[in-house]
């Protein structure tokens, strides 16, 4: 979409719709005040009514409530009620008059209203037949925000948030997409496809033969059991050239059976939407190199099926992973973790990560714990998890940190290996999951998203039902604070 930030008034811009918004105890705008539908205009939070000055033929009156009450957050939901409204009226074009915003500095209120608007405009309908009677509208095409001050000061801003928002779409794609489209190799498609459209990106993917040799046993073992190849997808991006490097590891099982522990059929075909970790660090990767920030990032990508068959791995084997440690894998269901103890060994070592921030839906636990409203954050360093959640809370991708402990450790040992995949207690599941984790970071700096219950289906207004793009938002923002 093509987003536009000008000083330009309201009626002089070219549009299909025309949006200006009303506080709750103001009134409409001088040359607005008696046009037909005037009298409809409320200012009370999200209520629209829709004027007919002539020129422009139609203005749509947006509550915003109480300028002192609005939020990042509340102009995120307000940018995907127009969104919404827009495809009621088969609107291509937007225009918007951006008013008081209460204490939302202005950069950050446009970026939010840009996001909001990108994000709710998102649809999955590429496998729908059109239906002849009632064809699809022209989808959203373009917006230009009015702003009575400094245009050109928000343009860098607002670029940035289309950006997120353009890389969050994407990873809602990847994640809408079914398993037998997103395999790993179309994910490692995906990366190569990101290192030819950025100089400063490389990609390198490792397949099933050079997993196996290089000793990731814990990708190799999920692996096991499906005919897809598995792939190791590494991601190198060169802002900078020297200097502390962010690492970045997102799990990408791109369909989880549960393997020969397997799920109840019951909400299984949602098991697609496992390769969201992998799928927002992959997107991220393409948002930084779009946005050429001033860092060096390197991404892991473990991506596998977890499929039951004769070659795959039961339960009660032993494997070793990649730093040595063995496991007993007590349930092939708990797969997650043995592919990402890989990947952030090979960060760590490979790759030269200085810290890293992993994300993953990884346990069904963190619903059980937090719901679909905030993501469990899991850290071995205070400076990095204050930074992740700043980020988180800036982004609206909420994320609640949890704790570890040494006493948690007894839930990871195993009994005849150096670890089990599954504690011997139905307990403190998320955390257990991000304490095996931590055996694999080599002590470096450590932050870990557990997204299994906010990737998917959140009923958050501008992402609505279904993918969220849960991360990819909230690391691009971890990106650019690294980079300032
Ligand atoms: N991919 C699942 C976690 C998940 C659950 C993601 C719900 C999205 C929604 C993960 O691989 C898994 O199966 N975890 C198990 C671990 C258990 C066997 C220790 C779980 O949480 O049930
Ligand atoms: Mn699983
Ligand atoms: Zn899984």
């Amino acid at each position: 979409m093509q987003v536009e930030v000008t000083s330009t008034p309201l009626a002089e811009l070219d549009a299909d719709l025309h949006v200006t918004t009303l506080a709750a105890d103001a009134g409409l705008p001088e040359d607005l005040a008696s046009v037909p539908g005037a009298g409809d205009a409320r200012g009370g939070y999200r209520k629209l009514a829709l004027l007919h000055p002539g020129t422009p033929e139609r203005v749509l009156a947006l509550g915003i409530g109480d300028p002192g009450e609005l939020d990042a957050e509340k102009l995120r939901v307000l940018g995907a009620v127009i969104a919404k409204e827009a495809r009621r009226l088969e609107a291509s074009s937007i225009a918007w008059a951006i008013g008081e915003l209460g204490p939302v500095a202005p950069a950050d209120g446009a970026a939010a209203i840009a996001e909001g608007l990108i994000m709710g405009a998102y649809r999955f309908d590429r496998y729908l037949t059109p239906d002849d009677d009632d064809p699809p509208g022209p989808g959203l095409e373009s917006l230009a925000l009015a702003v009575a001050g400094d245009a050109e000061g928000l343009a860098p801003p607002v670029r940035a948030a289309r950006v997120r928002a353009e890389a969050a779409n994407r990873v809602r794609e990847l994640q809408n997409l079914p398993a037998n489209v997103v395999t790993p190799s179309f994910l490692a498609d995906r990366a190569r496809e990101i290192a030819v459209e950025s100089e400063a990106v490389t990609a390198e993917v490792l397949g099933r033969a050079e997993i196996v040799d290089r000793g990731l046993g814990g990708l190799a073992a999920v692996a096991a059991g499906s005919e897809q190849e598995p792939k190791l997808i590494c991601l190198r991006y060169g802002g900078r050239g020297s200097g502390e490097v962010l690492g970045l590891v997102g799990k990408a099982v791109t369909f989880d059976s549960g393997g020969i522990s397997i799920k109840p059929s019951k909400g299984m075909h949602e098991m697609k939407m496992d390769m969201s970790g992998g799928a927002a660090v992959l997107e991220t990767v393409a948002a930084i190199a779009e946005l050429g920030l001033e860092l060096d990032v390197v991404a892991v990508i473990p991506s596998t099926e977890n499929m039951p068959s004769g070659t795959a791995t039961r339960p009660g084997d032993i494997i070793t992973q990649l730093n040595g440690k063995t496991v007993e894998v007590n349930n092939t269901d708990a797969e997650g973790r043995l592919i990402l103890a890989d990947a952030l060994t090979w960060c760590v070592r490979e790759m030269g990560a200085d810290r890293v921030v992993d994300i993953a839906t990884l346990t069904g636990a963190v619903l059980y714990a937090l719901g679909s409203t905030y993501a469990a954050l899991v850290s071995n360093d205070d400076a990095l998890a204050a930074t992740v959640a700043d980020c988180s809370e800036r982004t609206g991708e909420l994320a609640w940190r949890l704790p570890l402990h040494p006493e948690y450790k007894d839930l990871t040992t195993g009994t005849v290996a150096d670890l089990a995949n599954t504690g011997k207690k139905q307990e403190a599941g998320a955390i257990y999951a991000a304490s095996f984790l931590e055996e694999f970071v080599d002590d470096r700096p450590w932050a870990h998203l557990d997204i299994a219950g906010t990737a998917w289906d959140t009923g958050r207004e501008y992402v609505g039902k279904g993918p969220t793009g849960f991360g990819a938002r909230l690391l691009i923002t971890l990106a650019q604070d690294s980079a300032a």
